[in-house]
C-alpha cells in the first residue's frame, strides 16, 4: 500500500498530533520522518493529556509500528525521558517502536552551539527552541554527523570526543559561557537506554509494507512555511517539512505516495520569530490566543495569533501535493462575530498578488482581507456535519473553493473524540 503523509500548512502547532493518533488505527505504521524535539505533539484522550517529542503519535494504539526515520534529529537525553514519561501506559515499546539507525543524533554540543548563534544574532534571531535541530542537522550535511547505528559499533566514544572537539572549536568564536561535562553523564547514560531499543534499517521496514497490504502513514513536523526551503527563510526550521521530505526522510520513493493530508488551523499562529502577514495585535488577536491556548507545546511560549491567510495556504497546498484538507480548532473561532480571510497580498509597489513573494517582510506585504460572519455556537459537542452552523458551512465552502481541496474533517476540540468528517 501507498504511503498517506499528514503534515502542517502553517506555521506548526496545527494539531497534527490528534489527527495522527485520531487515524492510527487505519494504520499499521506511523512515522517520523524529519525535526526532532523541537516538535509538540498533544494527544488527548480518556481524560489524559500527552505531548510527544520524538516519538510518533500511534504509540498509544494497540499493534502498530511507530518509527522514528532517517530524516529525523533524536536527542537521547529527550528520547529517555518520553520514554520514562510513557511507563504509565503499558505501552509494549519492543513490538511497537523502531529506531532508523540512519537517524542523526542530537550531542549535547548542538544545543551549546544552537544557543550560541541565537544570541549572536540579536534582534534577528530566528527563536529557534534550543534543541540543537539547527547545529545537528549542519553536521549531518557537513558529512560529520553521528548517528543513531554508530552507537553500535566500537570507538563511538572517540568519535563523539572528535566531534565535540571541532563544536569548542566553534564555540570559542562565540562570546558564550557553558559547561559541556554537565550534561556528558545524561548523555552516555542515555546513549545505553537506547541501545536497548529495536535499532533497524528501517527504510526495509517502510518499503516492506509497500509491498505488503500494510498501510503507512507518515507525520510531519512543524509546517511547511517553517520548511528549510519554502517557509519564510531564515526563519525556519533545518529540515524539509514538506511531502518531499517524507520521501527523503523514510526511503519512500515518490510514485509510493498515496493521500496527502494537510492541517490548518482555522486561523494562524506561529511561535518564534520571523514574518506573519495576518497577525493580529489587537484584542481579537489576544481573545483567540487566550480561546485556542496558545501556548507552545514544547516551550511554552505564547503564540502569536492572526486571520487565515490564503495565499500561504495555497502556495502550501502546492508544494505539498495536498489531497485532501483538515480543519482545525473551529471551536476556538466560536467567539467572534465576524471572521477576516486573507485573499491575497498588495505589496509596497502596488501590486496585488495571489502569489507568495520572495521575502514576507511586513513592510512590504499587507494582506488584503474578505470578511466572513462568525457563528457564535458552542460546536464543541458538535459530531455530525449535519449539526454545524451554517456559518462555519459557509466558512468551509468558501476554503475548499478557494484552494480546491475538499475539507475531510473538522476538528471541533482538543480530544480525540471531538472530530467531525466531513
Ligand atoms: P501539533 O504540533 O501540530 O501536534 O500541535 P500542538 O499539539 O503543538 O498544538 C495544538 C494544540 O491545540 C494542542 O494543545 C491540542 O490539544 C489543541 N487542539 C488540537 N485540535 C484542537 C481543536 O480542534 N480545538 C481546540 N480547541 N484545540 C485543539
Ligand atoms: P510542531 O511539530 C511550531 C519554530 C521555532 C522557531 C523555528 C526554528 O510542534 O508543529 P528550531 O528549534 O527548529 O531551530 O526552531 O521554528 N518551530 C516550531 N513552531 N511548531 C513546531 O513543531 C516547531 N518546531 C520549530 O519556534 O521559530
Ligand atoms: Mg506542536
Amino acid at each position: 500500500m501507498k504511503v498517506d503523509v499528514l503534515l502542517g500548512l502553517q506555521w506548526g502547532d496545527e494539531g497534527k498530533g490528534k489527527v495522527v493518533d485520531y487515524l492510527a488505527p487505519k494504520y499499521n505504521v506511523v512515522a517520523r520522518f524529519q525535526g526532532g524535539p523541537n516538535a509538540g505533539h498533544t494527544l488527548e484522550f480518556d481524560g489524559h493529556k500527552h505531548v510527544l517529542h520524538q516519538i510518533p503519535s500511534g504509540i498509544f494504539r494497540e499493534n502498530i509500528k511507530n518509527i522514528i526515520g532517517n530524516g529525523v534529529v533524536l536527542d537521547p537525553v529527550v528520547f529517555k525521558k518520553e520514554i520514562e514519561g510513557l511507563a504509565k501506559f503499558e505501552i509494549n515499546l519492543k513490538a511497537n517502536l523502531f529506531i532508523s539507525k540512519k537517524t542523526q543524533l542530537i550531542l549535547p554540543s548542538h544545543k551549546l552551539l544552537d544557543a550560541a548563534y541565537e544570541q549572536s544574532k540579536g534582534k534577528n534571531k530566528i527563536g529557534s527552541t534550543l534543541k540543537g535541530i539547527g547545529p545537528s542537522y549542519q553536521d549531518k550535511i557537513a558529512r560529520n554527523g553521528l548517528r543513531v547505528g554508530d552507537i553500535l559499533a566500537p570507538g563511538f566514544e572517540e568519535r563523539y570526543r572528535n566531534l565535540v572537539s571541532k563544536h569548542e572549536n566553534t564555540l570559542k568564536h562565540y562570546e558564550f559561557e557553558y559547561d559541556l561535562a554537565a550534561a556528558e553523564a545524561p548523555f552516555f547514560e542515555a546513549i545505553e537506554f537506547l541501545r536497548e531499543f529495536n535499532l533497524v534499517n528501517s527504510e526495509y521496514l517502510i518499503n516492506k509494507s509497500i509491498q505488503s497490504s500494510d498501510t503507512v502513514l507518515a507525520e510531519g513536523a512543524q509546517g511547511s512555511l517553517l520548511d528549510i526551503d519554502f517557509g519564510s527563510y531564515p526563519y525556519v526550521t533545518s529540515s524539509n517539512t514538506m511531502t518531499a521530505g517524507a520521501c527523503t526522510g523514510l526511503g519512500v520513493a515518490p510514485q509510493n505516495i498515496g493521500e496527502v493530508f494537510g492541517i490548518f488551523k482555522a486561523y494562524c499562529t506561529r511561535v518564534g520569530g520571523g514574518p506573519f502577514p495576518t497577525e493580529l495585535f489587537d484584542a481579537t488577536g489576544e481573545a483567540i490566543q487566550k480561546e485556542g491556548n496558545e501556548f507552545g507545546a514544547t516551550t511554552g511560549r505564547a503564540r502569536r495569533c492572526g486571520w487565515l491567510d490564503l495565499p500561504a495556504l495555497k502556495y502550501a497546498i502546492m508544494i505539498n501535493g495536498v489531497t485532501q484538507l483538515f480543519m482545525m480548532k473551529a471551536d476556538v473561532l466560536s467567539i467572534l462575530d465576524e471572521i477576516k480571510i486573507c485573499t491575497a497580498y498588495k505589496l509596497s509597489d502596488g501590486t496585488i498578488t495571489e502569489e507568495m513573494p520572495f521575502q514576507l517582510l511586513d513592510e512590504e506585504v499587507k494582506p488584503i482581507y474578505e470578511t466572513l460572519p462568525g457563528w457564535k455556537d458552542d460546536i464543541t459537542g458538535v459530531r455530525s456535519m449535519d449539526d454545524m452552523p451554517a456559518a462555519l458551512e459557509s466558512y468551509i465552502k468558501y476554503i475548499e473553493e478557494a484552494t480546491g481541496v475538499p475539507i475531510k474533517i473538522v476538528s471541533v476540540g482538543p480530544d480525540r473524540t471531538q472530530t467531525v468528517i466531513n
